[in-house]
């Protein structure tokens, strides 16, 4: 029997520890292994020299994170608490919610998970690896987003029926302080068992620091105070500043497949850094407390609400468990211009959706009759991918 015939997402498998695959190496578009230089800060200087379970290094690592890994007093606030979400969300950047998903959601979403992983998984590897790394990730870890050739996975009936809960949209409400924000795509990321590697800390966007009409508007609904300086009609600098805190572009809720535990790989927040104009420290230079700064106790059908600009990073899966997080992304009310929308929910799919589902997922949904390009393959090599995408195309 293979290691993929009654594959699950949660609890214990076979999958992953590919001793054949070596520390930090990627692949570049066609698909070649190679391990990245350190100067471009994609590989962990610090991980074990052997993806084995029982590895000295390996070992090492995980008495570290058993004894240490995790947030201190982590908070985290069950989905009736919007006031309360919306608060620690403007402090740190992030927010863990207990309970978005119901059991049924979270069963859903499990199969689902496990299924589209599959896909992935069943290519096999050169040179005796298990599997082939995704290109320019790090070993063992995908994005169940950019391995989809339209890059999304809007086209899945299960990730689009989680646009709209009824535990998520009255925090995403407060967040952006209106209904009218919009559905940005839908994917995550997940973690193989034996991926030993820290991925750097990084912003998914960077902040534009333009403050239109329509951003200053939205920080008022959000109980901005907004000031000028006397006799002039430029906003202070406080003003500035809290409209760059309260305005999040990009908002993206992450939801766990599995328990997070101190070594199954949680993500890694840290907090208050979301308004920050300088860059996270490189890999070399990052200090241990930000290492050990996740999301442990979180918990399966928990969500992490987050601002994609807040520094965060994924952390070593040394279990025998697959760490998922499948994801829906959000843009604030007031984020504008084609290039930030593309079309990626089929039309067939976006009619099932709840009347307010409809309206977020306006700007990412295809043409009656127009299958999004790609949909439905996935790979993790970048080429294969655009041959699809191009093939559909055609
Ligand atoms: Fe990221």
């Amino acid at each position: 029997m293979g290691e993929l015939d009654d594959f699950r997402i949660y609890g214990e498998t076979s999958v992953g520890w590919c001793a054949a695959t070596a520390p930090n190496e990627t692949t570049d578009e066609e698909g070649r292994p190679y391990v990245p230089e350190l100067a471009t800060k994609q590989v962990d200087p610090r991980a074990p020299k052997a993806r084995v379970y029982d590895d000295p290094e390996v070992v090492a690592l995980r008495e570290r994170l058993r004894a240490k890994n995790g947030i201190t007093g982590l908070e985290i606030v069950e989905p009736h608490e919007v006031e309360r979400a919306a608060r620690i969300f403007y402090r740190d950047g992030f927010v863990v919610v207990r309970g978005l998903l119901s059991p049924e959601r979270l069963e859903r979403w499990r199969e689902a998970s496990a299924r589209v992983l599959k896909m992935i998984l069943e290519i096999k590897g050169e040179g005796g690896r298990k599997y082939i790394t995704e290109t320019g990730r790090l070993p063992h870890r995908y994005s169940y987003g950019t391995a989809s050739a339209s890059r999304e996975l809007l086209h899945d009936p299960v990730w689009a029926s989680m646009v709209d809960l009824p535990t998520t949209t009255p925090i995403l409400s407060r967040i952006f302080g209106t209904e009218d924000y919009h559905v940005r795509g839908a994917g995550g990321d997940l973690c193989l068992p034996g991926a030993i590697e820290y991925q750097a800390l990084h912003s998914d966007i960077k902040e534009t620091f333009e403050i239109t009409k329509a951003r200053i508007e939205a920080a008022r609904r959000v109980g901005v105070d907004v000031r000028y300086r006397p006799g002039t009609e430029e906003l202070t600098f406080q003003t500035q500043q809290l409209i760059m805190e309260r305005t999040p572009p990009h908002v993206t809720i992450n939801f766990l497949m599995s328990d997070f535990t101190w070594e199954n790989g949680p993500i890694r927040q840290i907090p208050g850094t979301s308004a920050m104009v300088a860059s996270p420290p490189s890999p070399s230079d990052e200090p241990e407390w930000m290492r050990l700064s996740t999301l442990v106790g979180a918990k399966a059908g928990d969500g992490v609400i987050r601002d994609n600009r807040a520094w965060h990073g994924a952390t070593p899966n040394l279990s025998r468990e697959v760490r998922a997080m499948p994801n829906v992304e959000y843009y604030g009310p007031w984020v504008e211009g084609e290039r930030y929308y593309w079309k990626s929910m089929p039309h067939t799919i976006w009619e099932t959706l709840t009347p307010h589902g409809q309206k977020i997922c306006k700007r990412v949904t295809a043409e009656p009759g127009v299958w999004p390009a790609g949909a439905g393959v996935m790979h993790p090599i970048a080429s294969k991918r655009k041959e699809a995408k191009a093939a559909a195309a055609e």
